[in-house]
């Protein structure tokens, strides 16, 4: 089976290319435009302008992925339309789903819309090696955090999710408040190298508690008053990179003991950390150290599948696919709040 998918959730526009038999993956096309130099001016993402971006982008990035030579494909040799559907912003999203509704009508082919937090699970089966069921994904992105237990293909159990900022959210807001700029979140880990993690002592909330709920509104709050009491030091390299550190180290110490929590719960045949915050290096390299020591198998995407792509929704897509989980392009919505269960 051969997959076409889009995904236009927010400020990434990207088309891949995947073929399918069995359980056995060929990704033949994965083209990511990303529109960061265009947001960074306005010290975050548009979603109007991040549309308007998509629908420049569209042609051009299918041409690119459906050319055969000069000769661009009709369709023919496509077996499925893959989407996000949701969730994200509502004007991106729409624009990724009305081409994908158009190319399912005119080609005759079957659509079927993904989940964007699944199709982050999913690109962890774009390695040689894949996750076994049950597997307990951490999805942590610029929207989302939670730990998510997947007994079988599409099959989502919850476990817990954040009652406020998603732990990407949190980078990007403490990068704000170091005047790090847009996206913060690789921008905060690099200044974090050269800080000392234990320089302040920010709070790890619901780490004692007996939920996979978190929260990461105190910590960032936590951070604001922290640099507020110190403004005579703004300007110190150090400082900054102290304050990135030890707010860095606070978010993984949190992320690492509630998917320990969670392993030891549902014990699981292998984890999966899902999501742009998945490029986080002091993230992989603690939860491996965890997975290590408890004997479970982490699965990470490679950096490029991490951030959002469309290799991933092809991946979840396709599978979805072989259960005909299809639906009528005339009827298929944007869905800004789509869950993964
Ligand atoms: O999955 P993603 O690309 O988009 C969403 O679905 O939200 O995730 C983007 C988030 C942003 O908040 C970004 O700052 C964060 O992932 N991020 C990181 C790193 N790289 C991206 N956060 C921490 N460390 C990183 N290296
Ligand atoms: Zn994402």
């Amino acid at each position: 089976m051969r997959i076409l998918a889009i995904e236009t959730s927010c400020d990434e526009t990207a088309v891949a290319l995947l073929s399918g038999e069995g359980d056995v993956l060929r990704l033949e096309k994965s083209i990511i435009r990303s529109q960061i130099d265009l947001h960074e001016t306005y010290g975050g993402v548009v979603p109007e302008v991040a549309a308007r971006e998509h629908l420049q982008l569209m042609m051009p990035l299918l041409h690119q992925a459906l050319a055969d030579g000069d000769a661009t494909t009709k369709g023919e040799d496509i077996d499925a339309i893959a989407v996000t559907a949701g969730p994200g912003l509502a004007p991106a999203l729409r624009v990724g789903v009305e081409t994908a509704k158009a190319l399912a009508w005119a080609w005759q082919k079957p659509l079927v819309p993904v989940c964007h937090l699944e199709g982050h699970i999913y690109a962890s089966w774009l390695a040689s090696e894949v996750p076994q069921f049950p597997a307990l994904a951490l999805i942590v992105s610029g929207g989302h955090t939670e730990l998510v237990l997947m007994k079988d293909h599409g099959t989502f159990e919850r476990l817990g999710e954040t009652l406020d900022d998603a732990a990407g959210e949190a980078f990007d807001k403490v990068a704000k408040m170091l005047g790090l700029g847009y996206p913060g979140g690789p921008k905060v880990a690099q200044l974090a190298e050269t800080g000392n993690v234990k320089a302040f002592d920010f709070p790890r909330a619901m780490l004692d508690r007996d939920t996979f709920e978190f929260s990461f509104a105190g910590v960032k709050t936590a951070v604001l008053y922290t640099l507020r009491k110190h403004e005579d030091r703004l300007a110190d390299p150090q400082f900054k990179a102290d304050i990135a550190a030890s707010f860095q180290e606070a978010v993984v110490d949190v992320l690492t003991h509630k998917t320990l929590k969670a392993i030891h719960k549902v014990k699981p045949a292998t984890v999966i950390l899902a999501g742009g915050v998945a490029a986080n290096l002091a993230l992989r390299s603690r939860l491996q150290a965890v997975c290590q020591a408890v004997g479970v198998r982490l699965f990470v995407p490679e950096l490029v599948h991490a951030m959002d792509n469309a290799a991933m929704i092809a991946v979840a897509g396709y599978f979805r696919a072989l259960k005909g989980d299809f639906v009528d392009p005339i009827s298929l919505q944007a869905d800004p709040n789509m869950d993964i269960v």
